[in-house]
């Protein structure tokens, strides 16, 4: 009888929305519940929904923090302090913030190299990648002002040092830096419009890039571990006659998958956060726990992990400018990739072994400048090794054209075969 008075009154209000928005709906039924996508999606098809997590939990725990933290250059290192100690619970929101900033990058790095390897970004998903990389972009904007905001060491210092970086442009650098910067040093101005842009500018177009994402790749549909076209493929599956035969709804199939990922992932976090919140200096820096100090350099400056790649290639590189230049490059490089490749199938599964071979000198070349980026760049060795590993990266693009032309593909088949 209860059961049947709940159930009851939630028809009615849900035909009272019904009724009143009569679009939402079919939204759902487009994007969720009659969304077809590939059933042989493999563990890499996880990141996606764990990277939309990542930013939900981004989002709120950023709120939470922004009610104790103060934006002065006076105030912003005791507040996160106060946080840490007297604010209930402040230390976890803290340490899932942060923890949360590394996970996003290694959820994204995946997940790029997932289109990577399936060859995501080809006819008819440019759009989706090209939205995606300035995603990467934001992301990164968003990640370097959020790591001022403590005001330790390393974010005045990382400040100074990245926005220095425009000086090296001619003419209009120094006047450049000088406007970023609101003042000759990061300062008080510096620290209160990096918290403007990094609380509200900087998350909105985030959201607003996600969603043209989403609904750029639902308009084309998923592609899939063999880059099979199930779109072009048979037609009719037990949900739908005109749905493609090898696609399942996304909604409950995949949903539900999803939560095996969100699982893990919420394992690796509480691991993380409870255990090694500062994961050895790599997600949170020794020298950012002393307060900024204008007058005291730190003995190695350097960005967090996530862009100690991009930091290697500048280090490695002797003139400033050139540095700043292939820096910038190796991520523009990636914008172009949709039509670098000039390979006749999508997935890493079909092609041969130059794409294979490629694809791991990439991925080895942009660990192994992290781990260069990371350290001091003391050592002669490690700077020319620097230049080849940064050189390796750029023949990775640049040849693409070739090497994806002249490797051996076997033929895609028809339909999806894996289960
Ligand atoms: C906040 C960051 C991002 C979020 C929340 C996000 C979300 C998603 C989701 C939910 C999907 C569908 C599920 C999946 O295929 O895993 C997807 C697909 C895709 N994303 Fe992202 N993404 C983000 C960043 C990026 C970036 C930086 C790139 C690359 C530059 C990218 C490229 C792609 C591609 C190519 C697909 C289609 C993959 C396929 O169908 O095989 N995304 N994204």
């Amino acid at each position: 009888m209860a059961n049947n008075i709940v159930t009851r009154t939630a028809m009615g209000v849900w035909d009272w929305v019904n009724a009143r928005a009569p679009a939402m709906m079919p939204a759902f039924r487009k994007h969720m519940s009659e969304y077809y996508a590939p059933k042989n999606f493999n563990i890499w098809y996880y990141f996606g929904s764990l990277a939309l997590l990542v930013l939900v939990n981004q989002i709120v725990t950023g709120i939470f923090l922004t009610m104790n933290y103060k934006p002065s250059a006076a105030e912003a290192f005791a507040s996160v302090e106060y946080i840490m100690r007297d604010v209930e619970w402040g230390w976890l929101i803290r340490y899932m913030h942060s923890t949360g900033a590394s996970l996003f990058f290694i959820i994204i790095y995946l997940h790029m190299f997932r289109g990577l390897l399936y060859g995501s970004y080809q006819k008819p998903r440019e759009l989706v990648w090209l939205l995606g990389m300035l995603i990467y972009l934001v992301l990164m904007a968003e990640a370097f002002m959020g790591y001022v905001l403590p005001w330790g060491q390393m974010s005045f210092w990382g400040a100074k040092v990245i926005i220095s970086l425009f000086g090296a442009i001619p003419v209009i650098g120094n006047g450049l830096t000088e406007w970023i910067m609101g003042d000759y040093l990061p300062s008080d101005t510096t620290l209160n419009r990096f918290f403007a842009l990094h609380v509200i500018a900087m998350p909105l177009v985030l959201l607003l890039l996600v969603v043209l994402h989403l609904l750029a790749l639902h308009e084309v549909g998923s592609n899939n571990p063999q880059g099979v076209d199930i779109k072009h493929g048979p037609k009719g599956n037990r949900w739908s006659p005109t749905a493609p035969k090898d696609g399942i709804p996304f909604h409950p199939y995949y949903t539900v998958k999803d939560i095996v990922g969100v699982g893990v992932l919420l394992l690796v976090a509480a691991f993380i956060i409870f255990y090694a919140p500062m994961f050895g200096g790599w997600f949170l820096e020794h020298d950012n726990f002393t307060e900024a100090n204008r007058l005291v350099t730190p003995e190695h400056i350097k960005p967090v992990w996530y862009f100690t790649p991009y930091y290697a290639m500048l280090r490695v590189i002797p003139n400033k400018l050139g540095g700043v230049i292939v820096m910038f490059a190796a991520i523009a490089v990636l914008f172009l990739v949709p039509w670098l490749d000039r390979a006749k199938v999508k997935s890493v599964q079909y092609r041969g072994w130059i794409s294979k071979l490629m694809l791991a000198v990439l991925a080895i070349s942009f660990v192994w400048l992290g781990k260069i980026g990371a350290g001091p760049g003391t050592d002669p060795v490690e700077t020319i090794v620097g230049r080849v590993l940064t050189a390796l990266y750029f023949v990775f693009f640049i040849t693409m054209p070739l090497w994806t032309k002249i490797d051996k593909t076997k033929p895609v088949p028809e339909r999806v075969t894996m289960p």
